[in-house]
């Protein structure tokens, strides 16, 4: 196993590809694939100095599902940020499939980002002058690939935005622009999905149906899903969760193996 990986991640360093990384990953269920090592974020400097993450250490295994929950301002969109490769810790370590993400240049977390990372936020965040499929497709154009159509018409039918696909978002409804965006987060078929209140702004209905298509893709693409969120009834419905406090995880309960 020790081997292999080693080859993985020569092979990756090679050609900055994560074909091999993939097809080993897929072959191992239940491995961890995440770890995360006395994290610590501080922003700013001095008497104004925030440390938003305080020496925080968990794994994730390939396929879980975990909510993060915690009262506002404890740390959690600050941790998502972290494993997603989208800022860099002030301390400590992110790995993932052996890889050490903060090792990696611009380039690479760049890379790492668009192709392992499937991130979704509170409020969409979509890019209002694209249509449903463009907005669905900009992280395969970023990465200078070319779109699978196939791929993503499964997507928009999976969304159930078969009949909005020529659509704008202003044109949307709250709830079908979150399903843009987890779409948009599919797409590259991510390792991690990583969601970031991502009901907070939906009624009832449009949300249970945004958690119902991330569980979807976390049981079926065995993707690991790390949610935050403020609704207990959301958060029991994932296989752990986690509590932060003031930057620190206080309580890490399995809810179902
Ligand atoms: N860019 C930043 N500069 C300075 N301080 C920041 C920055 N981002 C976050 N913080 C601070 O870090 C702490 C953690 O913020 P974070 O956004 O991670 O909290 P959160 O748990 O996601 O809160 P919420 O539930 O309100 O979204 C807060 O005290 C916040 O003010
Ligand atoms: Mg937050």
């Amino acid at each position: 196993m020790e081997g292999s990986c080693a080859r993985c991640i020569l092979k990756i360093h090679q050609d900055g590809e994560y074909f091999f990384l993939r097809v080993w990953l897929k072959r191992v269920n239940n491995m961890e694939i995440l770890r995360v090592d006395n994290l610590c974020k501080v922003y700013g400097e001095g008497e104004n100095a925030v440390h938003a993450l305080d020496d925080v250490s968990f794994t994730a295994n390939r396929g879980e599902f975990i909510s993060i929950v915690g009262s506002s301002g404890s740390g959690k969109s600050t941790l998502l940020h972290m494993i997603g490769g989208v800022d860099r810790p002030t301390s400590g370590k992110v790995t993932v499939g052996g890889i050490n993400v903060y090792s990696q240049d611009e380039e690479e977390l760049a890379i790492f980002r668009r192709r392992q990372v499937g991130l979704i936020y509170q409020f969409y965040n979509l890019i209002p002058n694209l249509t449903v499929d463009e907005n669905i497709i900009l992280p395969c154009l970023l990465d200078h690939r070319r779109p699978d159509n196939k791929k993503l018409e499964r997507i928009v039918e999976m969304t159930g935005l078969s009949h909005r696909r020529t659509h704008f978002p202003g044109e949307l409804s709250g709830g079908q622009q979150q399903r843009v965006s987890v779409g948009r987060a599919l797409v590259n078929d991510p390792m991690f999905i990583l969601a970031d209140e991502p009901t907070g702004n939906l009624d009832s209905k449009a949300g249970r149906e945004i958690i119902e298509l991330l569980m979807a893709a976390n049981q079926r693409e065995k993707q690991t899903l790390i949610l935050i969120t403020h609704d207990e009834k959301i958060a029991l419905q994932a296989d752990r969760i986690i509590t932060i406090s003031d930057g620190r995880i206080i309580r890490d309960e399995v809810i179902r193996l």
